[in-house]
């Protein structure tokens, strides 16, 4: 999939692409229906909202699940990326967001590469968001909110927010929210929230501000992201466990356009488990050298 010159400039001037309803049903369903089996596991990968057995998230599904795996080498989400950054991309992380029915919990305002940089020493702000909504999105149940233009700012002074949700997040505070949201246009279009059926795309910048209100609606709001980054970017340290910031720098080769309805063969490194190395960090060799 090529982006035109007009949605290239729109992209550079608000920080994302929306494309409403570009994988069709029968492809969405081939995801959505190895969701349950996938959050029923008792895995570290798996991460559950504060007090509840939710899954918020869930990492690395690539590495173990067929049809995510193709997923993660769909040309319909790898290849504008590549186009855009002119060069390969790697999998930096991969994950399956539940945002549950009455349980899904906030997702804070943050930048992606605020988290890749003071995390995981990425150089640049060179890897891209791609989301798949597997449920409809509607303005009920917890749709992502950007500040548009506001990855023009670079990257914001965060705090490391390890009290609100079940996840730690480095997180922008409400005073430059404000701030951004009266620049982007206050009531007129200082947030927006891309809505739509399931199977619709967004691709968003690193240093793009959003944020989701929790789901008090009686319906999942379940959605994959793909966080793509230029092989050269690669990040320079493993603090994190590998399920969560992955360490294998292969630049992704492109399945056909049909990958998700036809058994193309697919690595699955992970298949019978996590390996132990895995959840080995750097960290831990250093506490562990002192
Ligand atoms: C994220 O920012 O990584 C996830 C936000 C969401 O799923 O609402
Ligand atoms: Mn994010």
């Amino acid at each position: 999939m090529n982006l035109s010159k007009q949605q290239i400039e729109q992209f550079d001037r608000e920080g994302y692409l929306f494309f409403p309803g570009l994988f069709n049903a029968e492809e969405t369903k081939t995801l959505t229906d190895a969701v349950p089996e996938l959050y029923s596991r008792r895995e570290a990968y798996n991460v559950r909202e504060k007090g509840s057995e939710a899954v918020r998230t869930n990492f690395a599904a690539h590495l173990y699940s067929e049809p995510f795996a193709r997923l993660a080498r769909h040309p319909r989400m790898v290849k504008p990326v590549e186009e855009l950054f002119g060069e390969k991309l790697y999998m930096h992380q991969f994950k399956i967001n539940g945002k549950m029915a009455f349980e899904g919990d906030v997702w804070q305002w943050h930048q992606d590469f605020g988290t890749w940089l003071n995390d995981d020493l990425m150089p640049e702000p060179r890897a891209m968001n791609v989301a798949i909504f597997l449920d409809d999105v509607n303005e009920f149940n917890g749709p992502l909110m950007f500040i548009p233009g506001s990855h023009k700012k670079g990257v914001l002074q965060a705090q490391h927010d390890l009290r609100t949700t079940s996840y730690p997040l480095w997180t922008v505070d409400n005073d430059l929210i404000s701030q951004l949201v009266a620049r982007a246009g206050g009531k007129q279009g200082g947030i927006v929230s891309p809505t739509g059926p399931a199977g619709s795309m967004i691709l968003f910048h690193s240093c793009l501000v959003h944020a989701s209100t929790s789901n008090l609606s009686p319906w999942n709001r379940v959605s994959v992201y793909l966080s793509l980054c230029a092989v050269s970017n690669h990040v320079r340290r493993f603090k994190r466990p590998e399920y969560i910031a992955h360490r294998d720098f292969t630049p992704i080769e492109c399945l056909p356009d049909d990958c998700l309805l036809k058994d193309y063969p697919v690595d699955l490194p992970w298949k019978n488990g996590m390996p132990a190395s895995a959840m080995e960090t750097s960290l831990d060799e250093i506490l562990q050298a002192a």
